[in-house]
């Protein structure tokens, strides 16, 4: 099918279903602010993945586990700030720590102690931090990881692996979702992308054979759960694997935790895994729900950005001064961002905030398969720590968890989508029922989803199933 006929199928799908009938009659309010987008924000969003059809849901407060949307629809919330709310919206201490330090001031320019601090809370949860650059996203720090990588070897290329998402620049922005095989993203130069490497992910002899190839290889990039928080999961021998072909073939090794870090663990998903990368991306519940990152790794490699002056100062001035690596970037460390993130990393660092965002996840998990086992559907609903992932299986294909979880699925079974209108369907049946979906389908959850979130999800499941099939969309099988 041609991309136009592609479309006009989904949007035929979606012309007569009951389902989007129902949401439309739920979010008027919904409906004429994504009217007056169009004409403000291309496409009416400001996220690629906050793409809906008919349009998306606005939403107006939030709070724990829920969020309500201008219209005054209660929703259990599975976006999580797209993982940044381990502590779920407006955590009595992030809040009080955030206004306190709105009193004092959003920006000094100067340097200020929060950000020591917040770089000194890093470095205790994750010993591989042994020196950190403050960003203002995630984007930013693998931005800043490339560069310096290349930097720190004198080498060229990024290996990165298929479906593993990174951010948006440049060397990030294709062979992540859909057409694998598509060269590049409209807009990037073909010099950059003919110096990132994709190789297929969990496959220790191509990696292997690829970094025995060239020996241009500055550094390999990989998210350690898993391409998409586990959509894609990677199997813990293949990321030990890698520690050691990096190693021997002289390439840094690049943990993108920009969501696992602090939610796998404390000390995020290299802790669990006893694997010291040597270089970290963080963002997301960093920031402790403001906009933040970070790199963070090898003190040789982050100490290129420092001035030859401060080294001088710092080791003689018989060093040999080098080039440094410039890095800018206003809101880097801002006095927000920095209490936020404190207050957060200090909840994580003492309590269980990790287990039982990974618990309830497990308990999803579970009962989700379970509704599906009662409908007699090939669907399965996985992942791992605190996530979970919706699979529909669009080839009917006999796919357990356990086979995902395995690594037996091949990744681009998990992540083309070659049924939109279902999965927009899906979203929209959930949402009728007051749950939000990520737009996976799954979701991150937190420390504070209860019991009666899990109650309402699955019972929102189970009513988005029977919608489902009531329209001839599933069950046809
Ligand atoms: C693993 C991973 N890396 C990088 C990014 C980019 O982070 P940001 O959206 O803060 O730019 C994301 C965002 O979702 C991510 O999940």
């Amino acid at each position: 099918m041609n991309q136009s006929s592609a479309v006009a199928e989904v949007l035929g799908r979606m012309a007569d279903s009951a389902i989007v009938a129902e949401y439309r009659r739920r979010t008027p309010t919904s409906a004429r602010f994504a009217d007056e987008a169009r004409h403000v924000l291309p496409g009416g969003i400001t996220h690629d993945a906050r793409h809906v059809l008919p349009y998306p849901l606005y939403v107006e407060r939030a709070h724990g586990s829920r969020k309500w949307d201008v219209d005054g629809n209660e929703y259990v919330d599975y976006a999580g700030g797209h993982g940044a709310l381990l502590l779920g919206h407006n955590h009595p201490v992030v809040t009080e720590a955030i206004q306190r330090q709105l009193e004092r001031g959003t920006h000094f320019g100067t340097c200020h102690e929060l950000e020591l601090r917040w770089g000194a809370l890093v470095q205790r949860l994750m010993p591989s931090a042994e020196r950190l650059r403050f960003t203002s996203s995630g984007t930013e720090a693998t931005l800043l990881a490339v560069r310096l990588a290349r930097a720190a070897t004198g080498r060229k290329k990024l290996l990165r692996f298929a479906g593993h998402f990174h951010g948006w620049h440049d060397h990030m922005a294709f062979g992540v979702s859909g057409g694998f095989d598509a060269p590049s993203s409209p807009g990037v130069l073909p010099e950059i992308t003919e110096n990132v490497v994709l190789a297929p992910p969990d496959d220790t002899q191509a990696t292997e054979r690829i970094l025995a190839a060239s020996d241009d290889i500055a550094a390999v990039i990989i998210e350690p759960t898993g391409a998409s928080w586990g959509q894609v999961p990677v199997q813990p021998e293949f990321l030990h694997a890698l520690r050691d072909a990096t190693t021997r073939h002289g390439a840094l090794l690049i943990f993108d935790e920009v969501i696992s870090g602090f939610r796998c663990s404390p000390g995020g998903a290299q802790a669990v895994l006893g694997i010291r990368p040597d270089l970290t991306t963080l963002a997301k519940i960093l920031a402790g729900g403001l906009p933040g990152g970070a790199l963070a790794g090898r003190r040789d490699v982050l100490e290129l950005l420092e001035f030859a002056d401060v080294r001088a100062a710092e080791l003689g001035t018989d060093v040999t001064p080098r080039p440094k690596v410039p890095h800018h970037g206003t809101f880097n460390g801002n006095p927000l961002s920095a209490a936020a993130g404190i207050a957060t990393l200090e909840i994580v660092a003492t309590g269980d905030a990790c287990q039982r965002a990974s618990d309830y996840a497990e308990r999803l998990r579970t009962a989700l398969n379970g509704v599906i086992a009662d409908e007699r559907l090939d669907w399965s609903v996985y992942g791992t720590y605190s996530g979970f992932h919706v699979f529909t299986n669009p080839a009917g294909e006999s796919i357990t968890a356990d086979d995902i979880a395995a690594g037996r699925v091949d990744y681009r079974t998990l992540k083309s989508r070659p049924d939109p209108a279902l999965l927009m369907k899906l979203r929209l049946a959930m949402l009728v029922h007051g749950v939000e979906l990520f737009s996976w389908p799954g979701g991150p959850t937190s420390a504070v989803h209860d019991e009666r979130d899990l109650a309402l999800t699955v019972a929102a499941f189970g009513s988005a199933l029977q919608m489902l099939k009531d329209e001839g969309e599933i069950g046809r099988r």
